[in-house]
This record gives C-alpha cells, sequence and structure tokens, in this order.
C-alpha cells in the first residue's frame, strides 16, 4: 500500500463508540500496514478529563476486541506512540488556542478533522475551529451521518460548516461506499463490457437492497428514539447503494463525475404521496422474541426508548427511478434491527428467458440473478442454471463467484479503513456531495411527513423475525418475492 502524506487527525468524540469500535482500529490497521510515517499524529478529544496514558489504556482495552487477530503489542505501541489525548469541551471557544498549539504550527501539513459528536455540534465546531484559525487550505473535515433530522436542519449543518471549510475539503462519510464489494460492484459495472447492455429495464425484473441486522438499539436508546430506521439507514446506506446500482456510467472516475451521475438518480427517484405512503412503505418496531436463539427484549422495553414510542426499527419502501434505463422496475430497499440474520446484500433479479424451450418445471422457473453480499460475508455471485451431467436435459441453478477472493490474496480494508485514507490523501468519489445528500432528505421527507401526521403505530414484529408481514405483501403485490423467501 502507498505511504500516506504526513498528516494531523484530530478526533473530536475520540471517546465515542464510533471512535473506539471503528475509527482508532482502522488508523491502528494502517499503522500495520505501514502507511503511517512516524510523524503523523492522531489527537482524540473529548469532555473526559483524562491523562494521555489513561486514554490510551481505556483505548487498548477498548479496541482490542474490535481488532482480533490483528491486535499485536509491537504494533499497538507504535500506533500509540502517533496517540495523544485533549481534554476539551467542543463548546467551549477557549479550548480551541490550546488545540491549536497541542498541534503545533504545521499549516502545510494535510490536517483532518474527524467530527464523530452528535450533528448538533458540527457547526459550533467549525465556527470554533475558524475563529482560532487552525483551518488551512490543506484541512479537511470528516462528518458523520445523519446530518441533521431532515432536509431544513442538513441545510443549516451543511451551511454552518461550509461558511469555514469549502465544499472540496469536506468529507460527507457513508461507510457503506467503502465496503469492498460496492467497490467490486463499480468494477464489474464500468470495467466489463457483459453487464452493461443488461443492466436496463428490458432484461431486470426488480432489485433488492436490504441491509438486516441482528443488534438491537444496544444502548443508543436515546438517540435512536430521535432518529429511526428511515434516518439512520435508508436516508443514507441504502439510497447510496441503489444509486451504485442505477447510475448511468460516469465519465470518468472523478469524484464529481461519479457524483453527478448519483445526483441524477437521486433526482429521477419518484416522489411518494401521501397514497404511496400508504401502499409503497412499511415501517414496524420489534417486539419481544430471540435472536440466534437468545431471548431479546422489545424496542419498547430498550433503556432511554419513550413509552407508547412509534418510532421504527425497520422500514421497507418500493422505490421507482423514473428514467427511460429503469422506468418499471421496482427498487426494494429495507433494513431493520433485530432481524432473523445479519444480512446486507443487494440482489439484482433478471428477467426469465422469453420462451422456456426446457419447461420452467426443470429449473423452477427461476431468472438469472446477481447476489452482492457486504455482509455477514463478502461475496458476488452471479446465478444461472446449467445442465446438471447425466442422460437427462435436467437444468439446476448453480452460481459463478465473481469475487475472485481466492485470485487476490491482499487483506481487505474495513470499509472505514479506505474512507479514512482517502480522506487524508483528499479523495473525494467515495464521499458524499452536499447535492446529493439534500437530494436524499427531499426525497425520504415526505414519507416522514406522512408517518409524523398519521396516528398509526409502526407494525409490530417478532424480533428474530424478517419484519412484519406487510413487508412481504410489498412485493406480493407485484408477485415478487424477497430474496429469502422465493
Ligand atoms: P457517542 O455518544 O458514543 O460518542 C460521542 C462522543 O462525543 C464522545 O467521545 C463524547 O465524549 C464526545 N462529546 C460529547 N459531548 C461533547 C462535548 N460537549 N465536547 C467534547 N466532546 C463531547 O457517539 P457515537 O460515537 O456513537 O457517534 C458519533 C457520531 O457518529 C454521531 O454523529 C453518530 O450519528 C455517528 N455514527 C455513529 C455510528 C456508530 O456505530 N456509533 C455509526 C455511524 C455514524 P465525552 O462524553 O467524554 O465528552
Ligand atoms: C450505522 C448506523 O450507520 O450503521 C447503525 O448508525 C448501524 O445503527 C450501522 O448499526 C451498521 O453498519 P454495518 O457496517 O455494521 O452494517
Amino acid at each position: 500500500m502507498k505511504a500516506l502524506p504526513d498528516f494531523d487527525m484530530v478526533l473530536f468524540g475520540g471517546t465515542g463508540d464510533l471512535a473506539m469500535r471503528k475509527l482508532l482500529p482502522a488508523l491502528y490497521q494502517q499503522v500495520k500496514a505501514g502507511t503511517v510515517s512516524p510523524g503523523s499524529r492522531i489527537l482524540a478529544a473529548a469532555r473526559k478529563p483524562l491523562s494521555r496514558e489513561a486514554f490510551l489504556e481505556l483505548a487498548e482495552a477498548t479496541c482490542k476486541p474490535f481488532l482480533g487477530a490483528a491486535y499485536d503489542a509491537d504494533t499497538w505501541r507504535a500506533f500509540a506512540e502517533r496517540v495523544s489525548y485533549f481534554p476539551m469541551d467542543v463548546q467551549n471557544p477557549g479550548s480551541y488556542a490550546p488545540l491549536g498549539e497541542a498541534l503545533g504550527q504545521h499549516s502545510d501539513r494535510v490536517r483532518v478533522f474527524y467530527y464523530s459528536t452528535s450533528p448538533d455540534f458540527f457547526a459550533t465546531i467549525s465556527a470554533n475551529l475558524g475563529g482560532a484559525g487552525l483551518i488551512s487550505a490543506r484541512s479537511r473535515v470528516v462528518v458523520e451521518k445523519p446530518l441533521g433530522h431532515d432536509l431544513d436542519s442538513s441545510r443549516e449543518i451543511n451551511d454552518a460548516v461550509g461558511e469555514h471549510f469549502a465544499e472540496r475539503q469536506i468529507f460527507r462519510i457513508d461507510h457503506y461506499l467503502g465496503k469492498e464489494p460496492v467497490q467490486n460492484l463499480l468494477a464489474l459495472r464500468f470495467g466489463n463490457v457483459l453487464f452493461e447492455p443488461l443492466w436496463r429495464r428490458e432484461w431486470v425484473q426488480d432489485v433488492q437492497i436490504t441491509v438486516a441486522e441482528q443488534l438491537g438499539v444496544e444502548g443508543r436508546g436515546d438517540f435512536y428514539e430521535g432518529t429511526g430506521a428511515l434516518r439512520d439507514m435508508l436516508q443514507n446506506h441504502l439510497l447510496q447503494l441503489l444509486c451504485i446500482v442505477a447510475m448511468e456510467p460516469p465519465i470518468s472516475s472523478d469524484p464529481d463525475a461519479v457524483r453527478d451521475e448519483k445526483l441524477k438518480v437521486l433526482r429521477s427517484l419518484k416522489p411518494f404521496t401521501p397514497a404511496d405512503v400508504v401502499t409503497k412503505t412499511v415501517r414496524g418496531q420489534y417486539k419481544t422474541g430471540a435472536v440466534g436463539s437468545k431471548p431479546v427484549v422489545a424496542y419498547a422495553e430498550e433503556p432511554g426508548v419513550a413509552s407508547g414510542s412509534r418510532t421504527e426499527t425497520f422500514v421497507a419502501v418500493k422505490a421507482e427511478i423514473d428514467t427511460w434505463r429503469w422506468a418499471g422496475v421496482p427498487f426494494f430497499l429495507r433494513t431493520g434491527k433485530r432481524m432473523a440474520e445479519k444480512l446486507a446484500e443487494i440482489v439484482i433479479n433478471f428477467r426469465q428467458v422469453p420462451h422456456p424451450i426446457f419447461g420452467e418445471a426443470t429449473h423452477g422457473g427461476r431468472a438469472n440473478r446477481l447476489i452482492i453480499r457486504m455482509q455477514p460475508d463478502e461475496s458476488m455471485r452471479l446465478y444461472l442454471v446449467a445442465k446438471q451431467p447425466g442422460d437427462a436435459m435436467a437444468l439446476h441453478p448453480v452460481n459463478l463467484n465473481l469475487d475472485f477472493a481466492e485470485s487476490f490474496r491482499d487483506r481487505r480494508l474495513e470499509a472505514y479503513e479506505r474512507l479514512l485514507m482517502d480522506a487524508i490523501r483528499g479523495k473525494l468519489t467515495l464521499f458524499v456531495r452536499r447535492d446529493e445528500q439534500e437530494a436524499a432528505w427531499h426525497w425520504v421527507e415526505p414519507i416522514l411527513d406522512s408517518w409524523a401526521a398519521n396516528e398509526d403505530r409502526p407494525k409490530t414484529y417478532t424480533a428474530g423475525s424478517w419484519g412484519p408481514a406487510a413487508s412481504s405483501a410489498l412485493l406480493s403485490r407485484d408477485g415478487l418475492a424477497w430474496n429469502e423467501e422465493d
């Protein structure tokens, strides 16, 4: 791997869940890979009054389980040499001059400010960094999702951050874009001629995008109550995946060329009327059940959840894209907590052959499909039918593994690792542009508004299931079924 330029990274929210589970482990992995120069520095900032030693002790104990076999004491020591801790309240403007002193006068080097705090602080941090003169032309800011809770609040935050950082300095992260199979889907679509002619309404019957989690809200009940599955996952991760599947071939891999195409998809999404919200969306909330044979409590009983909460822990929608390429092809998106399996996949169902000369019964009428799986394993499989050896002309489904993991034995990068490196290198292609993010909010807002205006409660589903029955009905109305039901 190519060495990274010398950098300083300030990790606001450096003691938080995301920093400990994803960001510090990602940086550790890069130290292990030898790409981080000895002069590069990582400065974690949060309110807890910790010494550098106490922070490093906490970080080592917390990150170790997430590093698994990648952890070794020598690499940790090398990583720790680059890390320091700066106790501060981000709301206190007086903390920023000392932060600047801690960073030193290296205005020539890359400086990455990572906002891993509540988005309520993003405007304040930007203003305080700007006020203290800590932002140079080589500075970048990485902002976490969800940015705001609707279009207006996301605009406010974007305006406030944009007063101090130019758009080319703003890295809106969506870690699903950093996942290896998503990169591979881009390679498959735009590095080969084979798929392009098939990648359209004439040959694609429907597309399904599922991100199912077995986890619940994991002690983040307070956060989740004000968020819900649509804002937490669908507005960002699932819509970005839809864009990668549906976009036209960009003219190059330049950030704006790719992001222009994604924006066109978001703008072509058919708007929801209130009547559509009733027929084309499903919201659910899990009740008591069992996940992986372990009993789990209902969402309503999780700490931090209001009694009578109407927050959705599951959402499914039927999206339609009004373009020549995709008119009439439904894109079904669903995501939920406490589902039957941990599963993140994109399924492209191709149409049946126009005239089945072998008879449908021979192969169950099953169409060709391409499955890009991000979780629990990473794979890309193309399903075809082939003749079973023997006398009879019996056809059976087989799959071609297009992932080539066996051919490339390099270590796979975690999504956050790839994206942090891109931010340090200033590569924006896998980050979300402001207009994309706003187009995504614009599209989901009628759903949020209708749900808020509607007295109905989310449909319940048993924890450990595939969601409410209405989710299956969403597809069966079109004579279709989710992949696991097919
Ligand atoms: P946490 O609540 O776990 O962490 C918040 C961090 O902010 C802590 O380090 C906290 O430390 C610090 N903090 C809070 N208030 C202040 C303050 N006034 N001054 C300085 N530091 C402060 O949140 P997460 O890590 O879960 O999430 C961080 C961001 O990342 C959020 O925007 C979230 O939406 C997003 N995100 C999180 C994901 C996750 O898996 N956790 C996934 C995707 C996005 P202290 O209390 O010591 O000040
Ligand atoms: C985050 C959400 O963006 O993605 C979490 O805030 C969710 O609620 C997580 O658990 C899922 O990410 P992954 O990569 O584990 O599927």
